[in-house]
């Protein structure tokens, strides 16, 4: 296996190598060999070299079966020398479109022992997986400004849907539903305002679901989502949703999950034609960045997720199970779970158990 690295900013720095560790037991322990390239782009490299990622490493990342990232961004001292969006615009989203990575795919499982802000709630009533179509919706940069700065200023942002990108996002959330055995999908969307573009995703939906007629559906508005989300998250099993819905609803499935320092993700472009992208979902964290603080759970699953896509399953599980019962004790909890142990104790302590 070839693997990308590229740790970025702030706490990426700190959870991607303790990622690196996790991945050197699992390799020795289930007998499987790989290289790494390091890449060093993000906000810093940003600011001394005024590049954000060339063409020339993106098609060397392309090249690679998996990348392994861990977040972009500096703190505002040094964000205020950086056009704002370019670090998104020119590495994140440049990646996930270029190398056609269509899927963002968020499980988001409550692990026991973790505390979630939710009340009476436990592992058994959130354990869902969401489907976020990755390179379309108002994503696509698609827009501009007219007579900018003046009073009659207009700003376009054009939502693009298409019939290929709404397709092979709904056939890959029941193909996994069907691989993974999950009972239903539920769409998520807009399609009482949104007449256009949601009524091609329910169109679209409701024929890529007779493919498949063991799997039960289901169809919420997004602002029902939310609330769901909150007052019954067992209702949702898997979910598809658009880029921009998918992006807001992953973060409250981050939160009620246990924080930025739980979730996991993976960009996936499943035709396997380019790499794809696995990073914890949290930024670089300015605030703790430094300071061994970090959650690395987020990142270590992520290494989970790119070892089940690159044919590792076992390894995989072995992290995952790893994770889940180093955090089934508060003893070996950091800071943002409400304990007291740095980000390199919880690498020791998922490594020494995975060994
Ligand atoms: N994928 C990415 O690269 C990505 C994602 C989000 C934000 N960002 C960038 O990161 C910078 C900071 O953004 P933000 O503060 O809005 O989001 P953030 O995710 O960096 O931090 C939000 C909060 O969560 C906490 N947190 C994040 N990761 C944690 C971890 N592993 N363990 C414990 N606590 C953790 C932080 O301390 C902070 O309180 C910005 O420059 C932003 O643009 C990058």
């Amino acid at each position: 296996m070839k693997i990308a690295v590229m740790p970025g900013d702030g706490v990426g720095k700190e959870v991607v190598p303790e990622g690196l560790k996790v991945l050197k037991v699992v390799s020795e322990k289930f007998g499987f060999s790989y290289t790494t390239d390091h890449y060093p782009f993000g906000g810093e490299y940003y600011l001394e070299k005024k590049e954000t990622l060339p063409n020339s490493a993106l098609k060397e990342l392309a090249a690679h079966d998996a990348i392994l990232f861990g977040a972009v961004g500096v703190d505002p001292r040094g964000s205020t020398q950086i056009p704002q969006g370019i670090l998104e615009a020119e590495i994140l989203l440049k990646m996930r479109f270029e190398l056609d990575q269509y899927i963002n795919l968020r499980p988001t499982k409550l692990l026991p022992g973790v505390p979630t802000p939710l009340k009476n709630v436990g592992p058994a009533d959130i354990d869902m997986v969401i489907v976020r179509e990755n390179t379309e919706g108002l994503y696509c940069q698609n827009g501009g400004f007219l007579y900018k700065g003046t009073q009659h200023e207009v700003a376009n942002q054009i939502e693009v849907t298409t019939r290929r990108g709404v397709e092979r996002a709904i056939r890959y959330a029941f193909d996994y539903a069907k691989q993974f055995n999950r009972k239903k999908v539920t769409l998520v969307a807009k399609t009482n305002v949104l007449r256009f573009a949601h009524n091609l995703w329910q169109r679209a939906f409701e024929e890529v679901k007779t493919d498949y007629p063991g799997i039960e559906t289901d169809y919420h508005h997004v602002d029902a989502c939310t609330m769901y989300m909150v007052t019954k998250p067992k209702i949702y099993d898997v979910i598809v949703t658009t880029n921009m819905f998918g992006d807001i609803i992953t973060d409250l499935g981050a939160a009620i999950q246990g924080g930025m320092g739980m979730a996991a993700s993976g960009n996936l472009n499943p035709t396997r034609q380019a790499a794809s992208m696995f990073e914890p979902v949290h930024g670089s964290a300015p605030d703790i960045a430094g300071k061994n603080l970090a959650n690395p759970i987020a990142t270590f699953l992520s290494v989970g997720m790119m070892l089940d896509f690159l044919n590792q399953p076992k390894a995989a599980r072995a992290i995952y199970q790893a994770c889940a019962d180093v955090v089934a004790d508060p003893k070996n909890h950091t800071r943002d779970l409400g304990g007291t142990c740095t980000t390199t104790q919880v690498g020791e302590t998922v490594c020494a158990k995975l060994a």
